[in-house]
């Protein structure tokens, strides 16, 4: 008898059909994920379960998949929409996709950098809305990016990435990141420092942390205080890692350049957040790992967690392994 398996997104078909040999799927077909009470009930009786990260795995879902439930395969790296803590007390496996989506989120990082700093999307705007007339020496400066010094918080492998990039701009990177072991990384004129001089030396602040407990709005008015009034924040982790009413403020009053958001809190973020009036701003959907090949990548990784959770053999990719 297959496996009865529960896919809460449409998902790249060479996973899909990796899965399909030994598993009855239940797939989710629209474009938006299905609401709460139809999760509740499509998880129920199923072994495993293929997730994404905007899906809230918490220990009402858990309980009403049931006690055959195996495994969780979340679709992302970042597994803070699952309750680890009753995924362990009901003895259910939970994988997630890490390294795959390094490169692509480094780049995505980067690119919002570049595009705030350089004011892209501004630029853009002036010329389709015809105010174009002629060259001007002070049209949408921004800021020279070689000798400048970029912030990271979290210095995991996305954080490392960015360094790497950094390096090749001719800039230096301090990174406050409490479980990086390593005080310095010379190849990439890499420092790490305590969090008050990563924020108050950064032209330029990129977030690479996981969203927990200490790094919930760890960015709140506080921090921003102590950045530059020059200094570029990016956003590509966790929204709530940012306090974004404090983020917002700091932007408005000029205590803060600019910045570069892939992710808010909450996502998708509403249409009347003051964010989004502000010409400093650049918000993107979550797109982090959005290429082709690392979706691929990520959803093939997910499929093995749930391959091997369903045959109760450890993960592959395991963040908790009962
Ligand atoms: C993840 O995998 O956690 C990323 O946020 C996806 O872009």
């Amino acid at each position: 008898m297959k496996y009865q398996v529960f896919i809460s997104r449409r998902i790249p078909s060479a996973a899909v059909d990796l899965l399909r040999e030994n598993c009855d799927l239940d797939m989710w077909q629209e474009e938006l994920p299905p609401s709460r009470d139809i999760f509740l009930e499509k998880v129920r009786g199923k072994q495993g379960l293929l997730t994404m990260l905007s899906d809230r795995i918490d220990r009402g879902l858990l309980t009403a998949a049931g006690r055959q439930l195996k495994v969780v395969a979340n679709y992302a790296v970042g597994y803070d929409n699952i309750d680890l803590a009753a995924a362990r007390e009901m003895g259910v496996a939970v994988g997630n996709t890490p390294g795959v989506l390094t490169e692509t989120t480094a780049d995505l990082a980067w690119a919002l950098l570049m595009a705030v700093n350089r004011r892209i999307v501004e630029g853009d705007r002036y010329v389709r809305e015809d105010c174009w007339k002629t060259w001007g020496p002070e049209l949408l400066r921004g800021y020279e990016m070689a000798g400048k010094t970029i912030g990271i918080i979290g210095f995991g492998r996305i954080g490392k990435a960015v360094a790497r990039r950094a390096a090749g701009f001719g800039m230096r990177t301090v990174f406050y990141s409490p479980s990086e072991t390593s005080e310095e990384f010379p190849e990439w004129n890499a420092l790490k420092v305590d969090l008050d001089t990563c924020l108050a030396t950064a032209d330029f602040l990129s977030l690479h942390c996981p969203l927990n407990e200490q790094t919930r709005s760890m960015v709140n008015a506080e921090a921003l205080a102590r950045m530059k009034p020059t200094a570029i924040l990016v956003n590509t982790a966790r929204g709530a890692v940012v306090d974004s009413r404090a983020l917002y403020q700091a932007l408005k009053s000029g205590a803060l350049a600019g910045a570069g958001l892939d992710v808010t809190d909450p996502e998708p973020i509403p249409l009347d957040d003051p964010l989004l009036e502000l010409p400093n701003v650049i918000i993107t959907p979550h797109i982090g790992s959005a290429t082709y090949e690392t979706r691929a990548k990520m959803a093939e990784m997910a499929a093995l967690n749930i391959l091997h959770g369903l045959r109760g053999e450890s993960l592959p990719y395991p963040v908790l392994q009962p």
